[in-house]
Formats: C-alpha cells, structure tokens, sequence
C-alpha cells in the first residue's frame, strides 16, 4: 500500500486464517487508524463533511418520526437471527430487540436504567407508516431475572446492555446480553467497580393475528465473565468494557458455535502495554512513531479488543474463552457489539466505535469499521485504503468532537446523527440517533435511523447512494428475510 504524502503506509496484513483456537490476535495498528486522517480533507470548512462521500452516512433530517409512538427511549437493536446471521421472520411477524428507557429519564442517563423491550410489526408490508409501523411489545424478561445473577445484590443499579437473539426448533430463543451491576455511591463515583457479565436465557416466541409475545427468560445463565487473561477485569482497570455478546456458527467448523464480544486487553490501567507491533509501521518509514512516544502522549489508556469465544454444551450455557481475534492497543478504548458476517468466502469483522474513544494522535468518525480475513480469525485487513473505516457518520475532523449533549458549532450536523451500526443480510445497515444538528439547534433521538445499504466488496466497502432516497431508506427498516421464514403465516 502507497502512503499518502504526509502520513505513513498502513500496516501490511495478509487475511491469513488461523484456527480459532490459536494464540493468534490480529492488530487494528496506529498506522492502519491514521489512514483515516489521512482521507480527511485538511481544507473542509465549518460544518462541512471532510471525510470522502463514499465511506460517510447521509445526512439525516432532524425531523425524524419515533418508532415507539413516544413510549421509550431506544437505542441499540437488533432482529431475530439464526446461525448463519439470516433474518428470519416468525408467523408472519418481524421481531425487533431493542435497548430502551423511559422516556422521562435524560437521554443520556438511559444506560444505567437499560431494559430489553421488543417490537413486532407484519412482513411483508409494501407501504409502511413513516415511523416503520412497529408496535412495542414491552419488555422481554420478568421483573428482576437479570439481576438475580449477582451475588452481591447491593447494586445501586442494574441493567441490561446488548447482545443478540437466536431462534431454535420452532419457537425457542435464547437471548444473549449483558446483564449490568453498578455499585456507586451517591455522587457517581464507583463503591466498587461495575460488573457486566455475558448471559444467557431462553424463552419462548409465539404470534397469533394481533401480535407477538414471549414467555420464560426466568432462568439466567451466566456464560462469561472477564477473566484477566484474555479480557480485563474491573480489577485491573474499572473503566474496563466487557459486553455485547454475537453468537454465530462457521461454516468451515461444523458442529460449533462461537461468540464474539467487546472486550479490552487484559493489562492493568495505566500499564504501558503497546508493542512496535501495536504500532505497525513499517521499517524506515519517515512518519512512523515509537511505541514510546505513542505512550508518553498518553495512547496506552485505549486498549480495546474483539473477543472470541466457543460454546462446551449444545444450550449454548457453558463457554470457553478464547484469545481475542483482533486488538486496537494504544489506537481504540471500545470495539462494540462485534459481529461477524461471511460474504463471498470472506469473513468480515464489523464493530462500532465512537470519535472520543481514539486514542492520543488518532481520530475518526463515530460509526461502524469492518476488518475482513479468510476466517473467524485471521490477519484481518482494514476496510477502505488500510483503515478500517466502514461506514462513518459525517464529521470534521479539523475541528474538537463536542459531545452529543453540547455539540461543537464548527461540526457537521451529522456528527452525532446515528451510532450502533448493525450490518444486515445485503449490506443493509440501522442504527440509532443520538443527536442531529449544531450547538444552537440540536435535537436528541432515542429512536432508529433510516436504514442505508453498504456495497461489500473485498476490502472496499462504500455507501450506496442509489438505495432509498438519495442513499437513505426507510426509518426504523429491520426487514426479515422472507425466504427464512420460521413457522408460516399464522
Ligand atoms: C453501544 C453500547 C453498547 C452497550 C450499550 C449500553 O451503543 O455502548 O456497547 O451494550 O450501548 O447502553
Ligand atoms: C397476543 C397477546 C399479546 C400479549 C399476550 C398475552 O394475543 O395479547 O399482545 O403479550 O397475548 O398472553
């Protein structure tokens, strides 16, 4: 790969596969990440996109319609699937999981208060109400099953954060998320570290003509908890992220099951852990740094990682860890909700992550990066010229981020229109709104975006701007595969 003139060549990485179960960990390195400044366009004024077209969101409208008819908060969602990551209908109905809140909280205090609701709409509708016609079902587990997990029940508060859904036999679930304990005393401050943990439960789906509805969940399986090794504890760092569970099976290991999740590397806070590796350069290249001068600036407190994990019993309780199948040391603190989606023989790694988790000397859009090999682990390239952005929403890297509750007014509009990409069958990506507009007029979302289409070619993945309008569908568009239908019409 050639260098753009003032910046370094990305790190080269092969796509080699390995087996699953190998001590092999591909690096997402400081000279892959800085290829995204490198596309940057140095001259684009205030407000203005200086990322390339290709690789940005539309910009959405602030005049958004709320999926939920103004009952909750929602944020992070995802639709039934199953083991090849295809979106089946269920009787008729579309199933959506989705992080939600009550709407009287601050949207920015929703993630200690988070519940698993669900919505259900009809498939296979051609016009639709602008809002995606979804009709919320409520919340999935009974009233305190996602807290009885935790020994110490002295939580101040108790929350479940993402995961994914499989459907089995019929009309079996089992839900994967991650169920939350924080311990803080009343200014905020942690009395012990917070507790995620990987966790399981099954239930069961059922439809008639007027809707959906679920039962059980009572029973909660604890799968995982940071162990140290692979994946940081709150021991070690209690700002540490652990969460957001992606089961799938290979198709090139028959008979398992794996689990991909967010992880850090398990080092303590503040241990200057980055390698020359982590840095990636090659030999001699004029603009590359030392993983010293990368740590004195501070790079070391972003230790993010993809966690991979295989499953010991056909419920799908019982996990074994295994290394992490991609690290951002000293690039990147959060790799969220991982997924792995396999297109034309290629694996791809797609995991969202935010402008203000970069590490010191890196920056980039919020949005959704993609890595691709030829296996679940592999020496994974970076999407779009070496540097693993995928899809961004637009932004300007010349000016500060500004935060989604105080935009900065030189910054794109859109900087904090949609987050939490999650790529579906055909390239097709949703996400949620978090803000849209500038400092002097701003407002929040807590409802989905328009759902926009990626073309995912090799290593080239760009917006295609032909799909709805001008590149944006429809708001709130989860469709299901209709070939996968599970348990004809009712
Ligand atoms: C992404 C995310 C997830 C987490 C949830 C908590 O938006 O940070 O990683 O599960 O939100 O609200
Ligand atoms: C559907 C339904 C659902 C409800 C469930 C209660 O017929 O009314 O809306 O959740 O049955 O059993």
């Amino acid at each position: 790969p050639e260098a753009i003139p003032g910046f370094p060549a990305p790190t080269v990485h092969t796509q080699e596969a390995y087996a699953p179960e190998d001590d092999f960990t591909a690096k997402w390195t400081r000279a892959d990440a800085r290829q995204i400044k490198a596309m940057s366009d140095p001259a684009a004024a205030s407000r203005e996109n200086s990322m390339p077209d290709e690789y940005t969101m539309p910009t959405v409208p602030q005049d958004f319609p709320d999926m939920s008819n103004e009952q909750v908060w929602v944020w992070d969602s995802w639709t039934l699937t199953d083991g090849s990551s295809a979106q089946p209908s269920f009787k008729g109905w579309e199933v959506v999981f989705s992080l939600v809140a009550d709407r009287k909280l601050g949207f920015d205090d929703r993630h200690t208060y988070a519940k698993l609701g669900y919505f259900f709409r009809k498939a296979d509708v051609a016009e639709r109400p602008e809002n995606g016609g979804w009709t919320y079902g409520g919340l999935v587990f009974p009233e305190g099953a996602s807290g009885a997990i935790f020994e110490d029940q002295s939580f101040s508060h108790q929350t479940e954060w993402s995961g994914s859904t499989r459907i089995f036999d019929g009309n079996k679930l089992r839900i994967f998320y991650t169920a939350v304990a924080f311990y803080r005393n009343e200014d905020g401050s942690n009395r012990k570290p917070y507790d995620p943990r990987l966790v399981q439960s099954e239930g069961r789906l059922f439809a008639d003509d007027n809707g959906v509805w679920m039962t059980g969940f009572r029973d909660q399986h604890d799968m995982l908890q940071a162990d140290g090794e692979y994946y940081q504890t709150g021991e070690q760092n209690e700002f540490f992220n652990f969460r957001d569970p992606f089961t799938f099976e290979d198709p090139t290991h028959p008979g398992k099951t794996f689990m991909v999740f967010e992880g850090n590397s398990a080092f303590a806070r503040g241990e200057r852990a980055c390698t020359e590796e982590d840095m990636g350069y090659a030999p001699g290249d004029p603009h590359a740094e030392t993983a010293d001068e990368a740590m004195d600036m501070g790079a070391h407190f972003q230790m993010a990682n993809v966690g991979l994990a295989v499953a010991d019993n056909a419920a799908l309780t019982e996990w074994t860890f295994l290394p992490p199948i991609l690290s951002a040391n000293c690039v990147n603190d959060q790799t969220e909700r991982p997924q792995i989606y396999i297109k034309d023989g290629k694996y791809y790694l797609f995991t969202i992550t935010h402008r203000g988790t970069y590490a010191a000397g890196i920056d980039g859009p919020e949005g959704v990066y993609g890595f691709v090999g030829n296996g679940i682990r592999s020496d994974f390239q970076p999407v779009n010229r070496g540097s693993g952005l995928a899809l961004g929403s637009p932004a300007n890297l010349n000016f500060p981020a500004g935060t989604p509750f105080a935009p900065n007014p030189d910054q794109h509009p859109g900087q904090f229109q949609a987050y939490s990409h999650y790529v579906m069958p055909d390239g097709l990506v949703q996400s949620f709104i978090d803000t849209i507009g500038t400092s002097d007029d701003f407002v929040r979302g807590g409802t989905l975006a328009p759902t926009v289409r990626l073309d995912i070619e090799g290593d080239d993945v760009t917006v295609d701007r032909s799909y709805g309008t001008n590149g944006l569908g429809q708001w709130a568009d989860i469709p299901s595969g209709y070939a996968h239908e599970i348990g004809g019409t009712p």
